[in-house]
């Protein structure tokens, strides 16, 4: 299981201490929650920070955009240093385009859905792609309680991956801890996005290993 630990339960005021600290315990990735206050309820951060932890760290950066018209902001955040870029199908009227630009920056593109969406939005895309990334939460706030009716998406992705020779990683997003894992593990998820339950433990190294060992 690749495990990608989201910063937005991190303690901001000593990032890099932080970002070390899930590194030693053996996170895979780092996810990086940008939002815009317009596609969700919240605002985090942008591509300056994403630079700064692009220096402060060498794993792969997950960047999970939760803005409106991400294929506007696409350069910038690969020129800060993100090594995926996903964004929301449902905040972007051209995800074909943006995709292909994603590509032509040599980062690896995702495609997220929301909770209410529905996975066969996606079917088009499946080819082109490298990431699905399954929001088991509405996107917004780190915290929130898992939605276990998302995954019969998983496993629909699981099955049209199989059956047509597609790449994509199944990643999983959204109230993620000991409980919940093992079932987004049984539908047949690569990967577990996870802030609160990682970042809240008093033995991350232990929290992040459970994850990884699924
Ligand atoms: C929510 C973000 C998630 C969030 C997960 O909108 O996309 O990545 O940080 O937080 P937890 O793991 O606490 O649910
Ligand atoms: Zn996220």
């Amino acid at each position: 299981m690749i495990v990608s630990p989201s910063i937005l339960s991190a303690d901001f005021s000593k990032l890099a201490d932080e970002i070390r600290d899930v590194e030693r315990c053996g996170a895979d990735w780092l996810h990086l929650d940008v939002m815009d206050g317009v596609f969700v309820p919240n605002l985090t951060f942008g591509p300056v920070i994403v630079d700064a932890v692009n220096r402060i760290s060498d794993l792969p950066l997950d960047v999970h955009l939760m803005i409106v018209e991400p294929l506007k902001y696409v350069e910038r955040f690969a020129r800060a240093g993100a090594d995926w870029i996903t964004f929301h199908i449902e905040a972007e009227d051209r995800p074909l385009e943006t995709i292909k630009a994603i590509h032509a920056q040599n980062v690896r593109a995702g495609i997220s859905i929301s909770p209410p969406t529905e996975v066969k939005r996606l079917e088009p895309f499946l080819s082109m792609i490298d990431l699905v990334l399954v929001m088991s939460v509405n996107p917004g706030f780190s915290g929130q309680k898992f939605m276990p009716s998302v995954l019969p998406k998983v496993r629909w992705l699981r099955e049209k991956r199989e059956k047509e020779g597609h790449d994509f990683l199944i990643s999983i997003d959204g109230g993620i801890n000991a409980e919940t894992a093992p079932l987004a593990a049984d539908a047949g998820v690569d990967v577990m996005v996870s802030a609160s339950y990682i970042f809240g433990s008093s033995d991350r190294c232990r929290a992040i290993q459970s994850l990884k060992s699924l």
